[in-house]
């Protein structure tokens, strides 16, 4: 089969935040691009796997305060975290690198000259909502409030969920700081923007008539940004953020998509110094790739902002961005409660990577049509087309050819080899689309005709048969390893694992997918070992039960408890698990601890864990406090009952109402349960702890 000349392809994948944990959501693109890079690079083209951490933003600076810590400190510990899941999954970047480097900072201005020189860049004030008690300006996801439009309470800064309404946070009625609780202020401040309508020509060029992108993509943009002026984009955010000072505005830094997929040009710069190439053969070459591999939420950011940069500064477009939808599971969207909010380590923790690996490719057609991980179906699909089509092959024939290696010469196989050598010119243009399903249902017709050869030949009568059929035998069992070794080529994109054990077993590494174009003849076979086990129920209900112990622990915390079911994976959102840092008396002293007693509770019924309790501090005020002890205490026992509270906690806005304070409760270790402390008798409401 001829090969097409050979290509030089950069790839990459969205750059994961650097505030949260990879889960089985994020893994679908890793995966995706993983495998796409594996297939070029068996191919025999040129291709780099390029990726960074993502560690600027609001986010990560608020995560960063609570937990006591520095950003870079918080950044380093996340990315070593995002590194070994990465690694446990088999995602082989050639260069990992973060948004955070020196070089980034260069490339930041060097793209930054370009777009004024271009004069791209104009600046206004903005009214913004800021928090006085965190110190900060308050992005939409970060104000929380009555709708303007419908009054439905605790929603979010720009969007309304009960009636669709869109909106700016400073339209928000009674709005509150998620962060701390207050209300917050309007405040101006500069900010610098670029002028996005000044390449509207050139984006809807590009957009409409390059093939690029999707055509469904092309139309959403044409029918929801393109039909109208381009709204200049909002580039810059005053301090305090963590970000990159702007060397010519001082006090302004970039705003963390500005800087994010600059470092994608950061990586290959990076990866370029190591290797000896050049930036410019990449990023200013018509004829190397990019191809960025991103989830359709981050569609805008790659098809109109980022051209935009790249073209005001004479840099290489993308040849492909490649989008794929969200990962449901069992039909649904991920969910804490369900225990399907799956991370990467707690998979890791009970199931083989290269399931998972082969399962999503399964289901990714190249589309952007969200993929649903049934956990039934995959432990199904894994044991019927791995372990019983594939592995069988090897597990069931190898054990013949140990002592004699493969037939000098290649036996007749009534046309199964070259059948599933012509096989190879479908699967390879499948892979190029994206569409691994279709290279899978190949792959697996491939398997499905070699079982039935083995079956009708019957080698285990052969084995028994003595001396006369020991040739017939290891000419059976030769065809079989050779069908095995040629799907492996195949699927080795896919399941880089079980290649490099099928290498030790017979034939050698492989690494070209001309490997898959002639059998092996006379080579030795070595000893056989499991290649992989059957996925039992059991290992994936550990799994899930792992990952509802996880969320228990968060359920105890009523303020983590009732966000447990959002994404947390926005670079917006706060995804802070409780840590506790050491404390000193001071910071101690500042816990205004209180007596008080229960004057009334109640179920919140939409809550699987929360009460609402009423808790007088002595006198006539009364506060309100979501307790996470539901299902531990019966509301009607509690009236009436002298608790410890935290009185100086800053409130919270919950999807129930405001938490003024928290009571305190033991748990965790010794079993399940929730305990309240209580004073001694004689203790009265509004006494204070020291
Ligand atoms: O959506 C996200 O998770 C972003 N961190 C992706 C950034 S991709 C690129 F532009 F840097
Ligand atoms: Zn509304």
């Amino acid at each position: 089969m001829p090969m097409s000349p050979r290509r030089r392809i950069l790839v990459t994948s969205a750059l994961p935040y650097a505030n949260g944990q990879i889960h089985l959501g994020h893994l679908v693109e890793y995966i995706q691009t993983d495998i796409f890079v594996r297939f070029q690079k068996l191919r025999g083209h040129h291709a780099i796997y390029l990726c960074a951490d993502d560690t600027h933003g609001t986010a990560i600076m608020i995560r960063a305060r609570a937990e006591n810590r520095t950003e870079q400190d918080l950044i380093a510990s996340m990315r070593q975290s995002h590194l070994n899941d990465f690694q446990g999954f088999q995602i082989d970047f050639d260069h990992y690198s973060s948004t955070d480097s020196p070089t980034n900072r260069r490339l930041c201005s060097e793209l930054w000259t370009a777009l004024r020189t271009a004069e791209l860049i104009t600046s206004r004030e903005v009214r913004q909502l800021y928090d006085p008690v965190a110190g900060v300006f308050l992005a939409d996801r970060f104000v929380r409030g009555t709708c303007p439009k419908c009054s439905a309470s605790d929603q979010y800064g720009d969007t309304c969920e009960q009636c669709g309404a869109t909106y700016t946070p400073t339209d928000l009625l009674n709005p509150k700081s998620t962060l701390s609780g207050a209300t917050p202020v309007e405040r101006s401040a500069e900010h610098l923007f670029l002028k996005l309508e000044s390449l509207h020509a050139f984006l809807e060029n590009w957009t409409q008539s390059s093939g690029v992108i999707p055509r469904e993509v092309a139309r959403y943009l044409l029918g929801n940004f393109l039909c109208d002026p381009l709204r200049d984009w909002d580039l810059s955010r005053p301090a305090p953020y963590f970000g990159f000072e702007i060397p010519d505005a001082p006090g302004h830094y970039w705003y963390v998509w500005f800087d994010a997929p600059i470092g994608y040009i950061a990586a290959t710069s990076e990866w370029c110094d190591t290797h000896a190439e050049s930036l410019d053969s990449w990023w200013r070459d018509a004829t190397a790739e990019i191809h960025h591999f991103i989830g359709k939420d981050i569609i805008y950011f790659h098809t109109l902002f980022w051209p935009a940069m790249l073209h005001a500064a004479g840099l290489s477009l993308p040849t492909k961005v490649r989008i794929h939808g969200f990962l449901t599971v069992n039909g649904q969207k991920m969910s804490k409660s369900r225990g399907t909010f799956i991370m990467a380590r707690s998979y890791l923790d009970h199931l083989d990577p290269g399931m998972l690996r082969y399962f999503y490719a399964s289901k990714l057609s190249g589309g952007i049509d969200d993929i649903d991980l049934n956990l039934d179906e995959f432990v199904a699909k894994v044991n019927s087309d791995l372990v019983g089509k594939v592995v069988n092959l090897a597990s069931r024939t190898a054990r013949w050819l140990e002592q004699t290696g493969l037939s000098e010469k290649y036996p007749d196989d009534g046309g199964l080899f070259s059948q599933a050598a012509a096989d190879g010119a479908s699967i390879a243009e499948a892979y190029e689309q994206c569409d691994c399903a279709r290279a899978m249902r190949i792959i697996m017709l491939a398997a499905d005709r070699a079982n039935a050869y083995v079956d009708s030949m019957e080698p285990w009568k052969l084995a028994k048969g003595g001396a006369s059929h020991a040739s017939r035998l290891r000419d059976v069992a030769s065809v079989a390893i050779n069908l095995y070794r040629q799907l492996i080529v195949y699927l080795s994109p896919v399941l880089p694992s079980l290649a490099d054990q099928t290498s030790v077993l017979v034939g050698g590494l492989i690494q070209s997918w001309d490997d898959s174009q002639h059998p092996m003849e006379g080579v030795a076979v070595g000893t056989f070992q499991p290649l992989m086990r059957r996925v039992e129920e059991q290992d994936v209900e550990a799994m899930v039960a792992q990952t509802k112990q996880i969320q228990e622990l968060d359920m105890n915390d009523p303020i983590l408890a009732e966000k447990s079911d959002q994404s947390i994976d926005s670079g917006e959102s706060l995804a802070a698990e409780p840590l506790a840092a050491e404390c000193s008396i001071d910071d101690f002293s500042k816990v205004d601890l209180r007596v008080a007693r229960i004057v009334s509770a109640e179920e919140v019924p939409e809550a699987k864990k929360l009460l609402k309790l009423t808790v007088s501090l002595g006198g006539d005020a009364t506060r309100t406090v979501f307790a996470g002890i539901k299902g531990f205490h019966a509301p009607e026992s509690l009236i009436g009952r002298l608790v410890i509270v935290v009185a100086n906690l800053a409130p919270r806005q919950m999807r129930f109402g405001m938490s003024e304070g928290m009571v305190v409760a033991a748990s965790g270790a010794g079993g399940p349960g929730v305990y309240l402390l209580s004073p001694d008798t004689g203790a009265t409401p509004g006494m204070r702890l020291r």
